[in-house]
């Protein structure tokens, strides 16, 4: 199969690299603007308009120009391959339908866990099973922050630069530490495997930006640890779907993912509790991610979500789970919510009981360098 492949930064070098061990997988032209090479072009009309790809794998990033070369690629009756969560979180049912319409396949395992096949496999269990539930750790820069501070007590913006360097984190850090890139992956869990369809701003999301040590030493003060986590249930009539960081037990398997590692797991009725482990980031990794999307488009894959999902708005009010909460000292939370309650000269840390996802994202909202980490029982 004859490939056009859109930039050649980390993943897409990958992509190029993985794609020259195989003998049925051909880049013939690549779109990228630092580089020259007989194969390089910088007009993508070069490849969307050559008879002879048949297939475009967009490793570029971010919504544009990466929408309108989607468009521009299945228009012309190229199967797209992508790797961009923001596009397909973003944009993914519009895209699916042109693919459709066209003739074409519009695959997207490597945006949701780097090189493990998640959404690969919900797809397929989607199709023999009825999965009630997903999530996980789905961004590796958090966790490598996270593991950093609580492992060898790093600072924060330490970690980040680690992470940053290490070609872990997006462009735009902030959508990795605010909790963006793990809910536009949700976005995606969700539509494959619950055949839900949310919007990437109906789903309550807090991140770690404003994690600190205090909170790293009250974790392990309870034999906790702290990692950011996503989740999405099937509720009846509708699904639950959030962000948030969470303090998980000691014996946790999400305790015991460190570094860049990704955890992501589903839960369905015929075979349980799924989990699956590996490197959620980095070059070969997501690229591995890619190939394995090419290779199922080879054998015949289309799509990767069903056709007619339902637009969901998730509904996180019922009463979830007790928080851990750090507050400034003159902040006030209802009386009904507080388990546990210390004071020192900068920060009151509250135990809540039970409290809906829904209740506490709005209190964290109102309360800048406030932090909150749900508690997950044993
Ligand atoms: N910035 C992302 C992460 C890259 O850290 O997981 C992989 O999606």
């Amino acid at each position: 199969m004859k490939i056009g492949l859109l930039g050649m930064g980390t993943v897409g070098g990958g992509v190029y690299e993985l794609c020259a061990r195989q003998t049925d997988m051909e880049i013939t032209r690549v779109l990228e603007k630092r580089f020259q090479a007989p194969y390089i072009t910088t007009e993508i009309a070069d490849i969307v308009h050559d008879p002879d790809i048949s297939l475009v794998v967009e490793t570029l990033g971010g919504l544009h120009p990466a929408y309108e070369f989607a468009r521009e690629a299945l228009k012309n009756g190229k199967h797209f391959v992508t790797a961009n969560k923001l596009l397909v979180s973003a944009c993914g049912e519009e895209l699916s339908a042109l693919a459709h319409q066209n003739g074409c396949a519009f695959l997207y395992g490597a945006a949701c866990g780097g090189g493990i096949p998640f959404l690969h496999n919900l797809a397929l269990a989607r199709e023999t099973d009825h999965i009630t539930a997903l999530g996980g750790i789905l961004n590796g820069t958090t966790n490598y922050i996270l593991d950093a501070m609580q492992s060898c007590g790093m600072d924060y913006g330490a970690a980040l630069a680690q992470a940053q360097a290490l070609g872990y984190a997006e462009a735009d850090p902030s959508s990795d530490v605010e909790g963006l890139d793990t809910m536009r992956k949700l976005v995606l869990g969700c539509l494959v495997g619950l055949s839900a369809r949310v919007s990437p701003e109906s789903i309550p999301t807090l991140g770690i930006s404003k994690v600190l040590a205090q909170d790293i030493a009250w974790a392990r003060a309870h034999g906790l640890t702290l990692r950011l986590c996503a989740f999405a249930a099937r509720l009846s009539g509708g699904i639950s779907a959030y962000v948030e960081p969470t303090l998980v037990p000691g014996n946790a398997a999400e305790s015991a993912i460190l570094k860049n590692v990704n955890y992501a797991w589903y839960e369905a009725d015929g075979c349980g509790r799924m989990c699956y482990t590996g490197q959620g980031a980095g070059r070969l990794p997501t690229a591995s991610n890619v190939l394995r999307d090419i290779y199922a488009v080879m054998q015949g894959q289309r799509a990767m979500a069903d056709t007619d999902c339902a637009a969901v708005t998730p509904d996180n009010s019922i009463a979830g789970h007790g928080y851990y909460l750090r507050l400034p000292p003159d902040v006030q939370v209802p009386e009904s919510w507080i388990a546990h309650h210390t004071l020192d000269s900068d920060w009151q840390y509250i135990e809540t009981v039970p409290v809906s996802v829904k209740s506490m994202h709005a209190c964290i909202a109102q309360h800048p360098g406030a932090f909150a980490a749900g508690i997950q029982k044993g």
